[in-house]
């Protein structure tokens, strides 16, 4: 029998393919034109895509003692413990009523990091992992994402109650699907995401970054009662267009609802071809390799959603998976394409709103 080993990290694991210069151009004008065309609208400038938050928490990331080396890379090569804060969220640029049920995202920021970083983000102390929660991008490459990025902005700011009306038909085709025993993908992609507590929800990074000697994908799974408690739990949003966000505000007022769990979890590339860097719409079988937990995620009881929060998180923070150590650098095409993307979304907030982004304070001065 022959013991299979973790892929070591290389820089020729990416492959660069030439035209992607013109596809991160065009991306940015695009999600730019929808920033653009919200901000002219509202007044005030939301992120291009992710607009709508959930919630804003702090919690504490506690890397584990005892991992094996293989496991114990870059940020968790030695057992710690580091403030964090996590953000919520749908993806369009519009906040919609919550009724048109959309994928939810989890952006983890942890704070005061030491070491080598990516370059770029040589000044900041933060590690950022955005997780979605399902395990594959909506499409192998930039290229393609762009593709559906330009079809959904020419919807953006564009008959928000046909979006409602769709995305109901959907769910209840989605219902339908799931009470003769299946779950359709192709609904949930195009909208028909069930109507369940987020809290519930397997978090994934979908594309992988470095992990030290190793490659990996992340996966932030809920693990403690209160939390499993609620998967595939639906919401109550009837009369209620941020009803999820009232949701999770409930969850953190109750202080007797036990702390919130979640585990962080790394499934290390053992296999470039079936485990692939540039393909972001291949899941990574867990046969091969499963998601082992490296850390774990507390979130205590608190205020969900402040004036204060809203003013230090939702604005004045950008969640970006450049912010990074140079052992967790972002790998493959769809985050080649972030790294330009990302700064230039919170570059048009910051400017039209008056108000530059800033990585944040040490962890103490946070609200
Ligand atoms: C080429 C592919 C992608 C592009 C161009 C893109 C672009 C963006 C942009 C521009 C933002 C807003 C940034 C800001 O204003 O601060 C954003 C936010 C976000 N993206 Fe992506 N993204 C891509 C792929 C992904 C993938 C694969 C994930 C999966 C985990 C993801 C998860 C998120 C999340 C969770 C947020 C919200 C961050 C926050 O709370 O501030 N994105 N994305």
């Amino acid at each position: 029998m022959t013991l299979q080993t973790p892929v070591l990290y290389t820089p020729d694991l990416e492959v660069v393919q030439p035209d992607e210069p013109e596809t991160q151009a065009q991306l940015v004008d695009t999600l730019l034109s929808m920033a653009k065309t919200m901000a002219d609208h509202t007044g005030h400038a939301e992120r291009g895509v992710h607009a709508k938050s959930h919630g804003l928490l702090r919690g504490e990331l506690r890397v584990l003692d005892g991992l094996p080396p293989s496991l114990a890379q870059g940020l968790f090569a030695a057992p710690g413990s580091y403030a964090a804060v996590l953000r919520l969220s749908t993806p369009p640029a519009e906040k919609l009523d919550d009724r048109v049920s959309l994928p939810r995202g989890l952006a983890l920021k942890i704070l005061d990091v030491g070491g080598e970083r990516v370059e770029g983000s040589e000044q900041d102390h933060t590690q950022d992992f955005l997780f979605v929660d399902g395990p594959t991008f909506s499409a192998p490459d930039a290229k393609g994402f762009l593709k559906s990025l330009k079809l959904l902005a020419s919807t953006t700011d564009h008959a928000p109650g046909l979006k409602k009306a769709l995305s109901s038909v959907l769910q209840g085709a989605e219902k339908a699907v799931e009470a003769v025993g299946g779950k359709s993908a192709t609904l949930v992609a195009l909208g028909g995401h069930p109507e369940t507590h987020p809290l519930g929800a397997t978090f994934f990074t979908e594309v992988p970054v470095r992990y030290g000697a190793h490659v990996a994908k992340l996966q932030l799974a809920p693990v403690s009662p209160a939390l499993t408690a609620l998967a595939g739990r639906p919401i109550d949003l009837d009369g209620k267009p941020d009803g999820t966000r009232d949701a999770v505000v409930a969850f953190f007022a109750d202080a007797g609802a036990g702390p919130a769990e979640w585990e962080l979890r790394v499934q290390l590339c053992m296999d470039v071809e079936k485990m692939p860097i540039e393909d972001a719409s291949v899941e990574w079988p867990e046969a091969l390799s499963p998601f082992v937990a490296v850390a774990r995620l507390t979130v205590g009881p608190q205020d969900a959603w402040s004036d204060a929060r809203v003013r230090e998180i939702d604005e004045g923070m950008a969640f970006n998976p450049w912010h990074a150590l140079a052992a967790h650098r972002p790998l493959g095409g769809v985050m080649r394409a972030r790294r330009v993307a990302y700064a230039a979304s919170a570059a048009f907030r910051g400017k039209r709103n008056g108000c530059p982004l800033h990585e944040p304070r040490p962890a103490g001065e946070l609200p």
